[in-house]
């Protein structure tokens, strides 16, 4: 997390390094600062809040320059405060730095910088290494040939950890460099202009075309020029690749927040995710991004799906929905335990990973591990070029547009809609028919109008929030294909709204959250056509029989008692392959009304990033 913006070229740096960090703001948002140089003169300006109090700072205090480096910060290694914000500057007052990441080691590092006589402002991690730099700077030699590259390079070597770096120093006025490991950094190139940002989105459309830095690379950028270095210190020629700028569009338009924006959008995301990738008989899917040939597909005996957060929910989404229509075993891990589990994988095993951002590092090491293991490890993905999507072999994009509110809405559904695309291909070659096949690919054409169909729920959500914002506790439960989608409920609610909430197979609930359950504690229950739609509504009984207020979301309101529910959503009846996705809409606007009702900042709340590139 963290976001990074750098800028050298004609125009005034400033109001390009905070425009560009306005848009990274999503990766962390809990103090954000600058560094300024106009010749061998500095200006520092850093602040706790939002990139607008930054911005409010900047236009106090104005200084000349074409070079500077920018971040916002989510706080890992000491507190919110003034001083911990980034840039850290030296001791000697030469260098400042902008750090993306977490140094493991800088405890060592600083012990040894203390005795050699620097001293330290704040309690983070990053200091460590600015002055790390500037130690290795002094000890090269005054003439020495791309002395601040190699003083960077120096430091570097010393590190444990990950980090995106951009670094600059008043004795090199028109140079920033640029290092990455772990965390990502790509260079934007303009018209004799360069910026440095952690996204494409940190450019705010002004790069014609971007170099993606790879892990242990670092870079000398001027305002026409780019040199990239491996750690070993050999020039690395590098490619660069064109921006889709209309991808990137971020306006609000007529919504209030993203979050909103992006629930409206899942109609459209939908058919995104569906475009182009079915057969012209309509009863497959067409997916060339895996890379795999359908004699490759016959071999595989297992499949291993990683991933964090609400992207883990689609991957048990997928779980249940592949062993149904191909009965390949699944098995769902959590990213960040299985690149430490060391879990026992057979032979023929195909391993997915799902990332929006295409950048957490818990599923990025997944998919390294995955790979150094032997196995073939695709990605879905929404973020091209991404460091999941290149380093993975093979996969699906997303292609929902940009998601910036920090909870996941278009991304879940449209991750959820290409598991389903995948079940199909692959259930096609074992054991589902033609016509089965024609079914499901009947009910994806008809997904996206289900969805907006759907949609039309908000003003009763709406009505809903404002009768059920006043309580502290939550349960959600739902059953086989509907488990996962009160797991995300719970999550959904939890991260924008702060009330606490526990997703639960609906069966299970019986077996200890039962004692949650009391007239201040309602529950929503998915109560939806299928084979144990009698046993949920029993589960439902059970919790009106202890007098907990009761949602039922369900596509059958006419299969159970009058009175059972407090309230009773009624969803589209849709083909069981894409009912998770109906499913979700309801309990997306549950959430985004209650937090809105609550007053919470639904766009970017308390302690949570987007885009989590530290462990
Ligand atoms: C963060 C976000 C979640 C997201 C998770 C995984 O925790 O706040 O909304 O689901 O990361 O993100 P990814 O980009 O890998 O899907």
């Amino acid at each position: 997390m963290c976001g990074i913006t750098g800028y050298i070229g004609a125009r005034q740096a400033a109001p390009i390094l905070l425009e560009g960090l306005s848009k990274l703001e999503y990766r962390g948002y809990d103090s954000a600062g600058l560094a300024l140089l106009n010749g061998s003169e500095m200006d520092v300006r850093k602040k706790k809040g939002r990139v607008s109090v930054l911005a409010q700072e900047v236009k106090k205090h104005f200084f000349d320059s074409h070079l500077g480096i920018s971040h916002t910060r989510w706080a890992t290694h000491g507190a919110v405060t003034d001083a911990n914000a980034h840039p850290h500057v030296s001791s000697c007052g030469n260098f400042a730095m902008v750090h993306n990441g977490v140094i493991e080691n800088y405890e060592n590092i600083k012990s040894f910088l203390l005795t050699k006589g620097y001293t330290f402002r704040s309690q983070t991690d990053s200091e460590a290494l600015v002055n790390l730099i500037a130690y290795h700077y002094y000890k090269l030699p005054e003439n020495s040939e791309n002395r601040f590259l190699e003083s960077v390079r120096r430091a570097l070597l010393h590190l444990e950890g990950t980090y995106g770096i951009a670094v600059i120093c008043r004795m090199q006025p028109d140079e920033i460099i640029a290092a990455r490991k772990g965390s990502p950094l790509i260079i934007g190139i303009g018209d004799s202009e360069r910026m440095v940002s952690s996204d494409v989105l940190g450019f705010s459309g002004r790069a014609r075309s971007v170099i993606y830095l790879d892990d242990g690379q670092i870079a000398k950028v001027t305002a026409d020029s780019c040199e990239v270095v491996s750690a070993n210190n050999e020039l690395v020629p590098y490619v660069t690749n064109s921006v889709d700028w209309e991808l990137d569009s971020a306006e609000l338009g007529s919504f209030s927040t993203y979050m909103e924006k992006e629930i409206f959008e899942q109609p459209k995301v939908i058919e995104n995710a569906i475009r182009g990738r079915i057969s012209d008989d309509a009863s497959t899917a067409v997916l060339n991004g895996l890379n795999m040939t359908p004699s490759e597909m016959r071999q595989i005996d297992r499949i291993l799906f990683c991933a964090c957060g609400t992207a883990w929910h689609a991957c048990l989404v997928a779980e249940n929905l592949i062993e149904k229509y191909t009965r390949i075993p699944v098995e769902v891990e959590y990213a960040s335990e299985f690149r430490y589990r060391n879990a026992p994988l057979d032979k023929n095993t195909l391993a997915f990973v799902i990332s929006q951002s295409g950048e957490t590092i818990d599923t990025l090491e997944a998919l390294r591990e995955s790979r150094r293991k032997g196995f073939k490890t695709l990605a879905i993905t929404n973020s091209v070029g991404s460091t999941i999507a290149r380093e993975s072999d093979g996969g699906l994009y997303q292609h929902a547009g940009r998601e910036i509110g920090v909870a996941s809405t278009k991304a879940f559904t449209s991750q959820i809609t290409i598991c389903i695309l995948i079940a199909l291909y692959i259930g096609r070659m074992r054991d589902l028919s033609f016509a089965q096949g024609k079914e499901i690919v009947g009910a994806l054409k008809a997904l996206p109008s289900a969805v907006e169909e759907t949609l039309k729920l908000a003003p009763e959500l709406k009505k809903l929030a404002g009768k059920y914002c006043k309580y502290h506790d939550f349960l959600f439960l739902g059953r086989l294909d509907e488990f996962p989608i009160a797991l995300e409920g719970a999550l959904k609610l939890k991260e924008i709204s702060y009330i606490h909430a526990e997703g639960y197979p609906a069966a299970e609930m019986k077996h200890g959250p039962i004692a949650l359950v009391s007239p201040e504690c309602p529950t929503l229950i998915f109560a939806n056509s299928g084979d144990i739609f009698n046993k949920v509504i029993s589960n439902a009984q059970e919790i009106k029989a202890r007098k907990g207020p009761l949602i039922i979301v369900t596509d059958s309101p006419d299969r159970f008692p009058e009175g059972l529910a407090d309230d009773v959503v009624v969803i589209p009846k849709v083909h069981e392959s894409v009912r998770p996705v109906v499913s979700t809409i309801p309990i997306q606007l549950l959430a985004y009304y209650i937090a809105q009702q609550l007053g919470c900042d639904v766009d970017k709340p308390r302690n949570l990033a987007k885009s989590v590139t530290v462990e």
